[in-house]
């Protein structure tokens, strides 16, 4: 099996990269190797898709997207009616150079991040064309004026349409300030298409449209199948030290191109299997989302609070959140007794959950996969009403209270 050991320091990753680039054998081993249930869709659709020499998803044309971000001016022009466009001097986004240490990579990462299309989104177009429309449902600008997680593009037939990108729902936004790997839990993605269908009077069926208003903010249903099973979007701090990557663990992270070809593949299906995104674009994000850091915590030595809370934790939670992130191999789901669909749905289940990394956990509310716990305090409570996850909810009060002052330290 390809497995590399951790830690992946920077030079550990940076000698990794012309194997993953060059070498479709061995990107065909991490693909099968790193699938945890290679009979759910996921897995299926890439084992049939990816990494087949001379066949598959291989020969299809390599398409680097040219883009014109998304800016306050940008928006008032959509808001006063203008057609979408691209900048008249817009270059593709990469240069066709590959980069030659780990900084360019991850420079390049970032472009792709905030500007490699996903696919083309009339809904995010509808959204931005008006005002209340785009706030309420969570677009908006950063400190620099850029409205993260939307682009203009050119699609392959050269007309010009806006997109969505990573950034959509993996850079928070409060008031103008941004956190670039924060979850955007303020993003109502399944009102921002509900409004396009409301305001156009474009036909959806009644189905859809019912799942649709059940995900709310901060869920997504990112799966193209009938399960219905919209998930939080999570927080990308310390994904270089996962050893499972999804909250189902999809994916057994025992490569950096196992989170290489998550992307590679992800922007090719996403985009309709019509283009596969240049590798090194697909390395580069990985890159990226490994450099990510959550804001800085002010350190400070533990209360006695905290550090009775933080005993208790050793004593209760750290058989399961064990590792750096105090994350953790992925249990049965069974076990855990959690809302099962999505652990055991077709699309990506395996009968798991990850034990979540809690790095920044105060500020990851509402809680597990669905979100549908609002605090801390609650998931510890005894008499809350949402199943599963019991653990530590029968101790005293003052240890609970401990277990979240500690978890408030994290
Ligand atoms: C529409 C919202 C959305 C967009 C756009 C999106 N993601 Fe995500 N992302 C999610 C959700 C929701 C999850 C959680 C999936 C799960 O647990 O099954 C997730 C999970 C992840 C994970 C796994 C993290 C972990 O802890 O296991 C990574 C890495 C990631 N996304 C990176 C990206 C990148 C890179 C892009 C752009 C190519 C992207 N995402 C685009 C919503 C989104
Ligand atoms: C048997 C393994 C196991 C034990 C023991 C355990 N957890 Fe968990 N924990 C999990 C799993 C699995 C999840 C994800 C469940 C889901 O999302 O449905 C989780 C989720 C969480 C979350 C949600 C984080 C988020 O961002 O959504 C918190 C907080 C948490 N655990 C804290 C604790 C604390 C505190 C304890 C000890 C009192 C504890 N856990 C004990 C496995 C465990």
């Amino acid at each position: 099996m390809p497995t590399l050991a951790k830690p992946w320091t920077d030079a550990v990753l940076a000698a990794e990269t012309e194997r993953y680039l060059t070498d479709a054998t061995f990107r065909r081993e991490v693909l099968e190797a790193s699938l945890t249930n290679p009979d759910n869709v996921y897995a299926m659709t890439r084992l049939s898709g990816y990494g087949l020499e001379g066949r598959g998803w291989e020969m299809l044309p390599e398409w680097t997207p040219t883009t014109t971000v998304i800016d306050d001016d940008y928006v008032a022009a959509l808001q006063s009616g203008a057609p979408v466009t691209i900048a008249a001097h817009a270059e593709p986004l990469w240069d066709g150079k590959s980069p030659e240490n780990m900084s360019q990579w991850v420079a390049l990462g970032k472009r792709v991040f905030y500007e490699y299309p996903l696919r083309s989104e009339v809904f995010a177009e509808h959204a931005l064309r008006s005002e209340k429309l785009a706030g309420s449902i969570g677009l908006q600008p950063d400190e620099n004026g850029v409205w993260p997680g939307v682009i203009a593009f050119q699609t392959l037939d050269g007309a010009s349409e806006i997109g969505i990108t990573c950034a959509l729902c993996h850079v928070s936004l409060d008031e103008g300030s941004s956190i670039v790997g924060e979850a955007r839990r303020d993003l109502d993605y399944g009102e921002m298409r509900l409004a396009y269908y409301r305001d156009t009077g474009a036909t959806l069926a009644e189905d859809v449209r019912a799942r649709m208003s059940r995900w709310g903010p901060g869920r997504a249903d990112i799966t193209q199948d009938d399960d219905e099973d919209p998930v939080a979007i999570v927080d990308l701090w310390g994904v270089r030290d996962h050893e499972y990557l999804t909250q189902s663990g999809t994916i057994h992270q025992i490569h950096p191109a196992a989170l290489a070809i998550r992307q590679e593949t992800q922007l090719l299906h996403a985009n309709q299997e019509r283009i596969r995104p240049p590798r090194e674009l697909a390395w580069a994000l990985a890159m990226y989302v490994y450099s990510l850091t959550p804001p800085e915590m002010q350190a400070a030595p533990l209360t006695a609070a905290e550090t009775r809370g933080k005993e208790l934790f050793s004593q209760h939670c750290n058989h399961c959140h064990r590792d750096k992130n105090h994350g953790g191999l992925p249990v049965a789901a069974a076990s855990i007794g959690t809302d099962p669909v999505l652990a055991n749905g077709s699309a990506r289940g395996t009968g798991l959950y990850r034990p979540t990394p809690l790095t920044r956990v105060a500020n990851a509310a509402p809680y597990l996969h669905d979100g549908t716990v609002r605090t801390l305090e609650s998931l510890l409570d005894a008499k809350r009403s949402i199943p599963g996850h019991r653990y530590g909810t029968k101790l005293p009060k003052a240890d609970r209270d401990a277990l979240v002052a500690f978890m408030e330290t994290l």
